[in-house]
């Protein structure tokens, strides 16, 4: 794994933005543009208003290269799902508080399968909720839109979440990456980059952009 670090900086392109007619050429683009990772954005319909892909997917994109496969669900029984999930070769789960599951049981069984563990957070959501499972951690994901829907503006004000679980993990000799997922772009990204964030999450403008590798390499720079 070429990065893994939470100082290094590391863009994950978000395939929810791209042309699911050509999801095989559209991961090639994003690798060959200079991401580091793919973030995979798995809707239930439920947890979310929206339905995007599964398992199978994840698997067919595992199985043509190998990038790091940054799963992110959006669903209501992320452990229901899991073995699914750890099966179709993806590198890091990403599973929300708010869903309808035992958290620390999930986290326990994603890191038990070689696989790394996330933590989402919605925006209502303090990041004092997180505090009991940052030591069973990989990363936390700080939402800076409602899920569901890529192209929304980023919310500034979630900032303040990413400094608190910034100062919290120095202060207490923790090692989770901190992800932003949301309206992620040349503006947006170092802000969230000084705020504390290291993963940027960038769907639109990257997949979206006229030129997708200097997309990349803005945000990467910025
Ligand atoms: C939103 C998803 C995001 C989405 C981001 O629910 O979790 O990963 O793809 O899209 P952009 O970067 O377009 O805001
Ligand atoms: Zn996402």
């Amino acid at each position: 794994m070429k990065k893994w670090h939470h100082s290094d900086r590391i863009i994950a392109p978000s395939l929810l933005a791209a042309d699911f007619g050509r999801i095989k050429e559209e991961t090639t683009r994003a690798i060959r543009s200079g991401g580091d990772w793919l973030h995979l954005d798995v809707m239930d319909g439920h947890f979310v208003d929206n339905i995007s892909f599964g398992p199978a997917v994840i698997q067919a994109i595992h199985e043509t290269n190998d990038v790091f496969l940054d799963v992110h669900l959006m669903i209501s029984r992320p452990d229901h799902y899991l073995q699914r999930f750890l099966e179709a070769g993806s590198d890091m789960i990403t599973v929300h508080l708010e869903a309808e599951h035992d958290v620390a049981e999930t986290l326990k069984r994603t890191r038990e399968a070689g696989c790394k563990a996330g933590l989402a957070l919605n925006p209502a959501t303090p990041f004092e909720h997180a505090r009991p499972f940052l030591d069973q951690i990989d990363m936390l994901l700080v939402m800076t839109v409602v899920p569901g829907f890529g192209g929304q503006s980023f919310m500034h004000e979630m900032m303040a979440k990413v400094e608190a679980a910034a100062a919290y993990r120095d202060e207490n000799g923790l090692s989770y990456h901190i992800e932003v997922d949301g309206g992620v772009d040349a503006t947006t990204a170092p802000i969230a980059a000084a705020a504390g964030a290291n993963v940027m999450v960038a769907g639109s403008s990257t997949f979206k952009a006229p030129d997708m590798a200097e997309a990349i390499s803005v945000i990467r720079g910025a």
